[in-house]
């Protein structure tokens, strides 16, 4: 059964799409809309806008757009029913839960409880009996009961079904053991658990759901960690270790780091601003998730190269959503868990108020890479090292990094900003050709032209797209084109947006973006929201209706008069224009 859509156009209604999208772009007045960074892609200057008067966000940048369910579906990477729910929780409406057919959400319910249950027998285990060792091995690492609870951890018991019993039991089915990746199937046709003897990382969303585990042997088996497949409600590459604790931090930034024992004993040390990612390098997720919280993340890797390259490839994703960053390497130590055995937290945190920005941290890495007592090795550092600052904005900068160069290399300052003047300029005009080729495809010039191709006839579409946005823009013209039915439009997904406006009409029911997008697909979406981003004047409304009608009507005859059964077929539709 379906949502009422009493219930949808009430709750769009009510969900003021300025408002919506504040909770998570800062958003500023300009001419009547408002302008932000896209939080769809990376950028640097503003080409996201909401415009109120038509309830609806729209990127030239990247060309996302829609009204405000599909903003939060989009952002909250969640399906239309849950979208809904979520905003009406915002608006403090009641969500028609009865109506619903919801077999997915039902069965993500159902895995979730089904986590939490298991954290709560792991955790059990780690004060029982089978949990000795798991619990001494977690001593032996310096962790404090306190902080063992606070993070939930917990212990897998050796045994090939303890948990799987223990879940049964409770009414769990193997088949929902298997889907949450708590159990394996056997040779046999049976399942066993996929975690044994292994001490348990709980890992928890943001919005306090424990979605999947890490666990990690006793010893030196291996592997060191296993960690729950992907599943329905676990995607590693969009989740983040310890954010749901993070996220409230007052420390002003996030410290992320590589593993779930870094992030753990920073905690226990007082950083309560530490993530890990799971297990997985970096995604262009991650660092967008990461951004909706905090302005500057502090890279904190391991001390090998691994932990160094993992560190380069992190710095532009992070760097690209706006983000401030600095990197923060241990010495003496593995990792940060390592350094904060050995040194203690004071030292730490003098790291931390060190720790380099990138600027400083690729220098240093660049300085590796070269030896400067070779002449010609000198010299392309410099060459390089002067590419690094073309890229930095601040010419207080420039100057202060070029002196730190000179000094090093004893090449002289102005000959090194003189390189990075050449190689900032030789950028810019890169930038700027890309720039204007960007510009002129996203704004009007060039893109319909270019939209257009992708119709079949494109002086019917835009004629098409016309009527489209008239009528969702003042719904009173709906007069002006009675009787032109879905059919005759020349572009099948222009028709079938017609389909649902004229249907809603009909019943008498409002026309806004964010009420239709239980029935458009995601493309139809965009393509609306798209067209009622372009200017139309309302002035001569009836006006331009009867034109955008007539040339779809005459695109009709073209056709028709390649058509074999011309006659008859022109009589039906003479038949239909004079009723
Ligand atoms: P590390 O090997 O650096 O682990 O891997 P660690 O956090 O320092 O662990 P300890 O201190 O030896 O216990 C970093 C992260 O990579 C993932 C885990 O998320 C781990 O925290 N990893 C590592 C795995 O997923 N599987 C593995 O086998 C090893
Ligand atoms: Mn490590």
């Amino acid at each position: 059964m379906a949502i009422p859509s009493e219930f949808i156009d009430e709750l769009v209604a009510r969900s003021d799409i300025v408002d919506v999208v504040s909770d998570y772009v800062s958003l500023s007045p300009k001419g009547g809309s408002y302008w932000g960074l896209c939080p769809f892609h990376g950028e640097k200057t503003a080409s996201f806008h909401v415009l109120p008067d038509r309830q609806l966000y729209h990127c030239f940048g990247c060309g996302k757009g829609g009204g405000v369910v599909s903003f939060v579906m989009e952002l909250e990477n969640l399906p239309y029913p849950d979208a809904l729910r979520m905003l009406a929780k915002r608006a403090g409406m009641e969500f028609p839960e009865g109506n619903l057919d919801d077999s997915g959400r039902r069965r993500r319910a159902r895995l979730l409880a089904l986590n939490k249950e298991a954290a709560r027998y792991f955790h059990s285990q780690l004060h029982a009996p089978a949990g000795r060792e798991g619990l001494e091995y977690l001593r032996g690492r310096g962790l404090s009961k306190g902080i063992m609870t606070r993070f939930g951890l917990g212990f897998a018991p050796e045994s090939w079904d303890s948990l799987t019993k223990a879940m049964t039991a409770k009414g769990f089915t193997k088949g929902e053991l298997l889907e949450a990746g708590l159990a394996v199937s056997g040779k046999k046709g049976g399942v066993y658990d996929r975690f044994r003897n292994r001490v348990m990382f709980p890992i928890i969303d943001l919005r306090g759901e424990v979605i999947g585990f890490g666990g990690r042997v006793l010893g030196d088996g291996t592997p060191k960690y296993l960690n729950s497949p992907d599943t329905p409600v676990f995607n590693k590459s969009r989740n983040l270790f310890a954010l749901n604790l993070a996220k409230t931090t007052k420390l002003g930034r996030i410290v992320l780091t590589e593993g779930y024992m870094d992030t753990i004993s920073l905690y226990q040390a007082g950083f309560d601003c530490a993530v890990a990612s799971l297990g997985t390098s970096l995604t262009a997720d991650h660092a967008k998730l990461l951004s909706r919280f905090t302005k500057e993340v502090v890279i904190c890797y391991d001390a090998d190269n691994a932990g160094v390259q993992a560190a380069n490839r992190a710095i532009p994703m992070l760097e690209k959503t706006g983000l401030k960053v600095r990197v923060l390497r241990v010495s003496g130590a593995k990792d940060p868990d390592e350094f904060l055995r050995k040194y203690g937290p004071d030292a730490f945190a003098r790291l931390l108020d060190q720790s380099e920005n990138h600027v400083e941290y690729s220098l240093g890495q660049l300085q590796n890479k070269y030896d400067l007592k070779d002449l010609d090795q000198k010299v392309a550092f410099a060459k390089e090292a002067s590419e690094l600052l073309a890229k930095l904005n601040s010419p207080v900068e420039q100057e202060i990094y070029a002196g730190q160069i000179a000094e090093l290399t004893g090449i002289g300052k102005d000959a090194l900003l003189r390189e990075t003047r050449q190689s900032r300029n030789q950028r810019m005009r890169t930038a700027r050709k890309k720039e204007s080729r960007k510009a002129m495809t996203p704004v009007m010039q060039v893109q319909p032209k270019a939209r257009d191709m992708r119709y079949e006839n494109p002086r019917a579409a835009r004629a098409e797209e016309g009527i489209l946005r008239l009528l969702m823009l003042d719904s009173s013209l709906w007069k002006e084109v009675q009787g032109l039915e879905p059919g005759q439009f020349t572009s099948p997904h222009l028709g079938r947006i017609y389909e649902v406006l004229r249907r809603r009409l009909l019943e008498g029911q409002p026309l806004q973006v964010g009420m239709l997008e239980g029935e458009l697909s995601r493309e139809e979406v965009e393509l609306l929201t798209r067209l009622m981003a372009e200017p139309e004047s309302l002035e001569n409304g009836k006006k331009a209706m009867a034109d955008y009608r007539a040339i779809l009507e005459g695109a009709q005859w073209k056709d028709l008069r390649e058509d074999s059964d011309l006659l008859a077929v022109r009589d039906r539709l003479l038949q239909k224009k004079t009723i």
